[in-house]
């Protein structure tokens, strides 16, 4: 396997054909014999216009020939693509074969490294290298395509001075409708409080009231005048002990507190609930009620009339029916 050629002999072949004869049109031969004349054979100047003007001749070495049409269309481009077809050319002297199996490499990794279209031509490259503008570096970093800017983040702006007395207003707002709501509140249990210090009251007759003159109620008699307004009957009868007396007695039944009806036909009072009777005198003689029903207090006022006193009961089982207060003697009268 053929050695692959350094810098130092590639160099150093290039100045053994600038001093010799070798391929090559005449007029490239004649330009490379001349400028040793002019400067030191072996400059890198001499080199690169060597290799340009072996370039330009088409290169009459058969191994040049013999390279593949893809290899020439890609056109070295960058320094590592020059020294690629420096190390080609070199090889091509000491062998093609061996060139091409030793710089295929080279140059697969020069065409990966350098694509076309990113870099200016060689011929670019070196005329700004030999100026002595841009270097080798410079001229890629110029020809690099501009990185894209940097997006800096926008801060968001602040609230403005409207917005913040929006919000105030909603929270004032909302504030006062706390507080109607706190005091309308407060009423409330202000008044209930109120209403509570003044219960319903019961409004009831007084317990002492007028109902006429004796006369109005002859014997043998039940008035039922007083009943629905007053509760109670007027009785004016001589069948009690034998006596004519006036009484009034409560219309509330001694068994479970209904009121009974005065039976005119019957001469009887008779409770709807559950059946008692009682006779005219108050004495009960049917039905579940357990004893006569109960006198209230009845006077004869100062002026003649006479006055009921109901906040007083008098009942006959415990004898009470012989107090003067239960009744009046109708014959006094
Ligand atoms: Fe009068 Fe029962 S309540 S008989």
């Amino acid at each position: 396997m053929a050695k692959k050629p350094n810098k130092d002999d590639i160099l150093s072949k290039i100045r053994k054909q600038g001093s010799g004869t070798s391929g090559g049109d005449a007029s490239a031969a004649d330009a490379a014999a001349e400028k040793p004349k002019a400067a030191p054979a072996g400059g890198p100047a001499d080199i690169m216009a060597k290799i340009r003007a072996q370039g330009a001749s088409g290169s009459s070495s058969g191994a040049a020939e013999e390279k593949p049409a893809a290899a020439k269309k890609a056109a070295p481009k960058s320094p590592a693509d020059i020294m690629a077809a420096i190390r080609s050319q070199g090889g091509g002297d000491a062998g093609a074969s061996a060139a091409k199996s030793a710089d295929a490499p080279v140059k697969k990794a020069a065409a990966a490294a350098a694509p076309a279209g990113d870099l200016p031509p060689v011929d670019e490259m070196l005329r700004q290298m030999k100026a002595g503008k841009v270097s080798g570096g410079e001229a890629a970093v110029a020809a690099a395509p501009a990185k894209p800017a940097l997006k800096v983040p926008v801060r968001p702006a602040k609230k403005s001075a409207a917005a913040g007395a929006s919000t105030r207003r909603g929270f004032v707002s909302w504030f006062a409708a706390a507080w109607v709501l706190l005091t309308v509140t407060s009423a409330t249990w202000v008044l209930g409080l109120a209403r509570f210090m003044f219960p319903n009251v019961i409004v009831e007759p007084p317990s002492q009231f007028k109902i006429g003159s004796p006369s109005d109620y002859p014997l043998g008699t039940v008035s039922t005048k007083w009943t629905a307004a007053r509760g109670i009957w007027v009785v004016h009868t001589d069948q009690y002990k034998g006596k004519s007396l006036i009484y009034a007695l409560a219309s509330v039944c001694t068994h479970l507190g209904c009121t009974p009806s005065w039976l005119e036909g019957e001469q009887k009072f008779k409770c709807p609930c559950h059946g008692s009777g009682f006779y005219m005198t108050g004495i009960n003689f049917e039905g579940p009620a357990p004893r006569p029903l109960e006198r209230v207090g009845l006077a004869v006022a100062p002026d003649g009339m006479l006055e009921v006193d109901k906040s007083v009961k008098f009942q006959e089982e415990k004898g009470q029916w012989e107090d003067a207060k239960s009744f009046v003697d109708a014959s006094l009268v």
